[in-house]
C-alpha cells in the first residue's frame, strides 16, 4: 500500500459539519476528490463533496461504502463510534485511528490516558450513579463540574455544581449518564495548542491560541496568545507527549487551563478545532489543509502565522429576524467572513465565524466585538433587551471579552480575581 496519496486521490470524511466542509474546501483546492458520509443533503460539507453517501454516523454499511470510494478515511468528530472505524480500518487507512477515538471519545478513558502519561489535569472522579456523585463531590469539593462521558460538545451534557443541594438536579441535567466529576478550575486563561502529526511522526505546531468561552461555548480566539514564551513551551510539550503517546495522525487540539503559570489539560480533540479556525486565513497553511496533508501522508505545511488574528464565532441567534446584513463585516478590509452554509439557524448553533487580521490583536478583538454588536443591534432594533431587561446602547458597555483581555495572563492575582467576578456578573 502506498504511503502517500497525490492529487487525484480521494479523501473520505465521516461527518458533514463545518469542519468537514473546510477540509473539503482545502482538499479540493489541492486537486483531491472528496467523499462525505452525512445524514442530510443540506449538511455543510455535502455541497462541497464529489460524492455524498447519505447515512448516520454510526451506519456501518454506509461507512464501508465511503471507505470503498476513498483512498484514506478521516472524521470531523470524535463521536464516530470507534467500533465502526475498526471495521473500516480493514479496508482503508483511517486517520485518526479507531484506537485514538476509543481513548478520546469517552471522557473517562481520556482522563485515564492523561493520568497514565502524567499530563497535568484537574482532579476528577468517574461517577455512574447519583450516590457515587455525592461521594465524588466529597473528594473533588465544591464548586465542581459534572460532564457526561459521551457525546458532549459546546458545553452540552455539563453542569456546574456549587453545593450539595444541586447534586440531584445536576445528575438529571447530564441525563443520568456515566459522567466525570471535575474540580472547577478558577483559571486565569484558557488556551489551546494545535499541532499536526504525520504518519512518520513528524509534527508542526501552530502558535498557541487564547480562547474566551461564554456559557461553556467558545466565543472568540486570539492568536498569538498573550502568554509568556515559557508557558507556551510547556503547553507544547504537554501536547507533544499526548500526540506521541496516542500515535495520532492528523490535527490535534489540546485545550488547557492556565492558573498562574501552571497548565491543566481540559480536553483533547483529535481533529481540526474551532480554536484553530484563525489558521484559515492567518497562517501559511490552514489547520484544514494540514489535516488533509497529514491523513494523506504528505509533507506537512508551514504553520507560521502571517499576521496576528482574532476569530469570533457567529451563532444562530444573529439570524432571529432573517439573514443578517453583513455590510459591517464585508466593508472592513481586515475582516473575513466564513459562513458554513447551514440552512437552519438556531440559537447557540455555530453558523460561521469572522476572522480579523490586525497587527494589534487586542484592537482586532475590540473591533470584532463592535462588529458583532452592530450585527445584533441591526437584527433587533426596538425589540432587543439584555437578560436583565434593560436596553443596551451599543458601545456603552465594556464587553466581557474586553475585560478578559484587559486582565490577561500577566495581571496581578487580585486584579484577575476582581475581573473574574465582573466577568461572571456580565455572563
Ligand atoms: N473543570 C472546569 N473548570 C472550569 N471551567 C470549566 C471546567 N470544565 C469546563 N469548563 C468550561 O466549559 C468549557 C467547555 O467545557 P469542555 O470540557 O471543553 O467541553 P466541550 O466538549 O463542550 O467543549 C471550557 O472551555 C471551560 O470554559
Ligand atoms: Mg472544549
Amino acid at each position: 500500500m502506498s504511503t502517500h496519496h497525490l492529487p487525484g486521490a480521494t479523501v473520505g470524511i465521516i461527518g458533514g459539519g463545518q469542519l468537514a466542509r473546510m477540509m473539503a474546501l482545502e482538499a479540493r483546492r489541492m486537486g483531491y476528490r472528496v467523499s462525505v458520509l452525512a445524514p442530510r443533503a443540506d449538511d455543510p460539507a455535502v455541497p462541497l463533496a464529489d460524492l455524498w453517501i447519505p447515512g448516520q454516523l454510526d451506519d456501518v454499511e454506509a461507512a464501508q461504502r465511503l471507505a470503498e470510494s476513498a483512498d484514506v478515511v478521516t472524521v470531523d468528530s470524535e463521536h464516530v463510534p470507534a467500533s465502526l472505524l475498526s471495521d473500516i480500518e480493514r479496508l482503508r487507512p483511517v486517520r485518526p485511528s479507531a484506537a485514538v477515538l476509543r481513548t478520546i471519545q469517552d471522557r473517562g478513558e481520556q482522563r485515564r490516558f492523561l493520568e497514565r502519561i502524567s499530563a497535568p489535569q484537574p482532579r476528577c472522579v468517574a461517577v455512574d450513579s447519583v450516590a457515587e456523585l455525592a461521594e465524588a463531590a466529597n473528594t473533588v469539593g465544591f464548586p465542581c463540574v459534572l460532564k457526561s462521558r459521551h457525546a458532549g460538545y459546546d458545553g452540552k451534557g455539563q453542569a456546574v455544581i456549587r453545593s450539595a443541594d444541586q447534586l440531584e438536579a445536576s445528575w438529571e441535567k447530564v441525563g443520568r449518564a456515566p459522567s466525570m466529576l471535575e474540580e472547577f478550575v478558577p483559571f486565569d486563561a484558557e488556551i489551546s495548542v494545535l499541532l499536526a502529526r504525520a504518519p512518520n511522526g513528524e509534527m508542526r505546531f501552530y502558535p498557541a491560541a487564547y480562547n474566551v468561552h461564554r456559557r461553556h461555548v467558545l466565543h472568540a480566539t486570539m492568536a498569538p496568545a498573550p502568554i509568556e514564551r515559557s508557558v507556551e513551551q510547556d503547553a507544547r510539550e504537554i501536547a507533544r507527549s499526548i500526540a506521541e503517546e496516542l500515535d495520532h495522525v492528523g490535527m490535534l487540539a489540546v485545550e488547557m487551563f492556565l492558573v498562574g503559570s501552571k497548565l491543566l489539560v481540559n480536553e483533547v480533540a483529535p481533529r481540526p478545532h474551532n480554536s484553530g479556525h484563525y489558521t484559515f486565513g492567518a497562517c501559511a497553511t490552514s489547520q484544514f489543509e494540514q489535516h488533509v496533508r497529514a491523513v494523506l501522508g504528505l509533507p506537512l505545511g508551514d504553520p507560521s502565522l502571517s499576521r496576528p488574528a482574532v476569530m469570533l464565532n457567529l451563532f444562530g441567534d444573529l439570524w432571529r429576524d432573517g439573514n443578517p446584513d453583513w455590510m459591517p463585516v464585508l466593508s472592513r478590509p481586515e475582516a473575513r467572513l466564513h459562513l458554513y452554509g447551514k440552512t437552519e439557524p438556531r440559537p447557540g448553533r455555530k453558523m460561521g465565524h469572522v476572522l480579523l487580521l490586525d497587527d494589534d490583536p487586542h484592537r482586532a478583538l475590540q473591533n470584532g466585538e463592535a462588529m458583532l454588536d452592530s450585527l445584533a443591534a441591526d437584527r433587533s432594533r426596538n425589540q432587543w433587551s439584555s437578560p436583565t431587561g434593560s436596553k443596551r446602547a451599543a458601545g456603552t458597555r465594556l464587553s466581557p471579552i474586553c475585560i478578559a483581555l484587559k486582565i490577561g495572563a500577566f495581571s496581578r492575582p487580585a486584579t484577575r480575581k476582581a475581573a473574574r467576578r465582573q466577568l461572571s456578573s456580565t455572563g
